[in-house]
């Protein structure tokens, strides 16, 4: 059913093809994103940001996600789909990690789990590996860690940091991750990581030399975003003006009355169907 594979993804690291993908949070996002041709989409746990207006990922529920995953599983029939494991879903015993990552498959009919976090999660990694549920890693700044971390900090700055980072890569490598995001990376540690693995690694503000590339809807399309631009996204398309222009302009014409004018409206001597669609 799904173009893309775990295995195809690593395929593509060793071709040197890089892995293009795109948040979503529901079907017309994820129908667009699909028709763009995406390699796989990322059910996020940023939708707690975007899409629910939170001021982190931390409020953000398994109950979300599967809700949000369905959406996009409906509309991306044909694309393979990573959804979150939100805060918390999988530091607690293993039995409870994994009941909650087959709600995420079963429910939210996603195609794989992504966890964030190094070492201290392998455990919980290789045990959904070995249920047969595919895992991406997160590396580098890891949102749900934000109050820990103290802000959105820039990692990999020394070559004490790289050490480490390039450590918890590989034990979610050998615990049976499929791919690693990497996010705020310093170029240097994020190029050095891929060269190491031999799983792709999936950049966000972690340079050119990643393996692939994932942005947040949002942002990429300047879509109700209104957080200060951030120097590692670029804004594809502004559909926040075109959005903003339409709608004022449909508020001006209801208004003014020029909408609905009567050739929006149906005649009692027109000879159409009494129902709409078929
Ligand atoms: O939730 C999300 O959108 C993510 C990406 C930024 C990697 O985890
Ligand atoms: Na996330």
């Amino acid at each position: 059913r799904k173009a893309v594979t775990t295995s195809k993804l690593k395929r593509m690291k060793e071709t040197g093809n890089p892995i293009s993908i795109i948040t979503a949070y529901d079907y017309p996002s994820a129908m667009l994103a699909e028709e763009a041709g995406v390699d796989a989409i990322l059910v996020g746990d940023s939708l707690g940001n975007v899409v629910l207006g939170y001021d982190s990922t931390i409020p953000v529920t398994l109950e979300d996600m599967i809700y949000h995953s369905r959406s996009v599983v409906r509309a991306a029939q044909s694309t393979f789909v990573i959804t979150d494991m939100p805060f918390m879903t999988y530091h607690g015993s293993l039995d409870q990690t994994l009941r909650n990552a087959a709600r995420i498959m079963q429910e939210g009919l996603a195609n794989s789990i992504k966890m964030e976090g190094g070492r201290e999660i392998s455990d919980a990694v290789k045990a959904c590996t070995m249920a047969g549920i595919p895992v991406m890693g997160h590396l580098g700044l890891t949102p749900q860690s934000i109050h820990q971390i103290g802000g959105y900090k820039i990692q990999g700055k020394n070559s004490a940091q790289a050490q480490q980072l390039l450590e918890d890569a590989k034990a979610l490598e050998q615990a049976g991750a499929y791919a690693i995001v990497l996010e705020l990376v310093t170029e240097q540690v994020a190029a050095h990581i891929t060269e190491q693995l031999s799983i792709p690694t999936i950049g966000i503000g972690a340079g050119p030399r990643c393996d692939g590339q994932v942005l947040v809807f949002h942002d990429a399309l300047g879509y109700g975003s209104e957080m200060a631009p951030k120097r590692f996204v670029k804004t594809y398309a502004d559909t926040g003006s075109l959005i903003r222009n339409g709608l004022k302009q449909y508020v001006n014409e209801v208004k003014s009355r020029t909408f609905p004018s009567v050739d929006h409206s149906f005649l009692m001597e027109e000879e159409v169907a009494g129902f709409l669609y078929g």
